[in-house]
């Protein structure tokens, strides 16, 4: 490319003027921004005056992004990193250390699992697994060294529903944080920090953005100490580009319009699967049978998810033709589109299980988690049905 380095990157002072801005958020797609002089560079290392140097630090998309998601949950302080597992890794860095113990809920998504359970006792942090539902094991697992207790809001796949507020209560008295997954409720069903929790995540690859097209992840909570966390983002260079951070916050516009819309499917989609032969048992907060139906009415305010699990008679046979025969619903691993998917857990989110954990989490071949999308309810009962016909 020929001529100066200047002349192929307009800057601010060439670019046209205007005396209007543009509504849109500008991406910035910048790795590094100028300082004018050392003082200024100076001023801004030493956090006196506000300003962008490197992208890993910070920069404009994350922040914008970061300043919705602050308010969605109603958090004072909230970051945004490269997925949903980095998020989770920040909270492990920035919160624990060498001889602390973690309580870690056994229903927590697989790849979670294995970050508290298979990674942390390498940097010396030991965990004890326990079932959310069960409160009364907290008590009997929690020892001097627990700082962190880790649920999902809505567990994957079998939606079992933790109750944060009674979660939040036991893990203070212990001396210990609540950290909350709340990927599968989004905060338009719930904010766990209201409930008492002292750090939230989202992977914001699923509901919040929305639109399968973007890896990001959401930490957020109200504590002083926050520095720790953005320093464990940069530090361990778990931090987002410019260009997710955007696609996310357009996502984010439309987030309590599809949640809403796709809950109401949802609910239509689990009642009408409940009175088809082929289906042994429907997995649905919404449907008067779950277990925690009432804290689910109370804790989401009248919404119960978008993700909907049910299990097959006729086991993993019955899953592969249900699958194959299915080309309206696309068999894929995540959750949160804007259309209808289907999952298998046993083969895909939960395969790194053995046959027991399996079993003991009710996850069988004849498993299938749907994330519902916002089609018609109609469009995916239809389509279930050609699946079922084939059975
Ligand atoms: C509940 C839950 N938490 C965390 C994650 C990890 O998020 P990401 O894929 O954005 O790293 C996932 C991914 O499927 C998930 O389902």
């Amino acid at each position: 490319m020929q001529g100066r380095p200047e002349d192929q990157c307009p800057q601010p002072d060439t670019m046209p003027a205007s005396i209007t801005r543009p509504l849109a958020m500008p991406i910035y797609p910048t790795s590094v921004w100028q300082c004018d002089s050392l003082e200024q560079a100076e001023q801004m290392l030493e956090g006196n005056v506000a300003g962008y140097v490197y992208q890993r630090d910070a920069h404009p998309n994350a922040a914008a992004l970061a300043s919705k998601c602050r308010q969605l949950h109603g958090a004072q302080q909230a970051v945004i990193t490269s997925s949903g597992m980095a998020a989770l890794s920040a909270a492990v860095l920035s919160q624990l250390k060498a001889g602390d113990h973690v309580l870690v809920s056994r229903e927590l998504y697989g790849r979670s699992l294995q970050l508290l359970t298979e990674q942390c006792p390498k940097l010396g942090i030991d965990h004890t697994l326990f079932d959310p539902c069960q409160l009364e094991s907290i008590t009997e697992s929690c020892r001097a060294e627990t700082r962190l207790i880790v649920v999902e809001t809505i567990s994957n796949p079998r939606l079992k529903v933790a109750n944060l507020a009674s979660l939040a209560e036991l893990s203070h008295q212990h001396g210990s944080q609540l950290l909350v997954d709340n990927t599968f409720a989004s905060p338009v069903l719930c904010r766990p920090l209201e409930q008492g929790a002292d750090l939230v995540m989202e992977s914001v690859s699923k509901m919040m953005n929305g639109h399968s097209d973007v890896m990001l992840g959401l930490l957020c909570g109200n504590q002083s100490n926050w520095q720790e966390v953005t320093d464990a983002i940069s530090i361990w260079g778990l931090a987002s580009g410019p260009f997710d951070c955007w696609l996310a916050t357009r996502g984010l516009a439309t987030l309590p319009l599809r949640i809403s819309r796709a809950c109401e499917s949802a609910l239509h989609v689990s009642q009408w699967l409940l009175r088809q032969a082929e289906i042994e048992q429907v997995d649905y907060p919404g449907l008067e049978d779950h277990p925690q139906h009432d804290l689910a009415r109370q804790q989401f305010h009248g919404q119960f998810g978008t993700v909907v699990t049910f299990h097959l008679k006729g086991g993993r046979a019955a899953a592969e033709s249900f699958i194959q025969a299915n080309q309206a619903l696309p068999f894929c691993p995540s959750l949160g589109e804007t259309i209808t998917t289907l999952s298998h857990p046993e083969s895909t989110s939960h395969r790194g299980l053995s046959v027991a954990q399996r079993e003991t989490l009710g996850i069988g071949g004849g498993t299938i988690r749907l994330s519902v999308g916002i089609e018609s309810a109609e469009h995916i009962v239809d389509s279930l049905q050609v699946g079922l016909e084939t059975l």
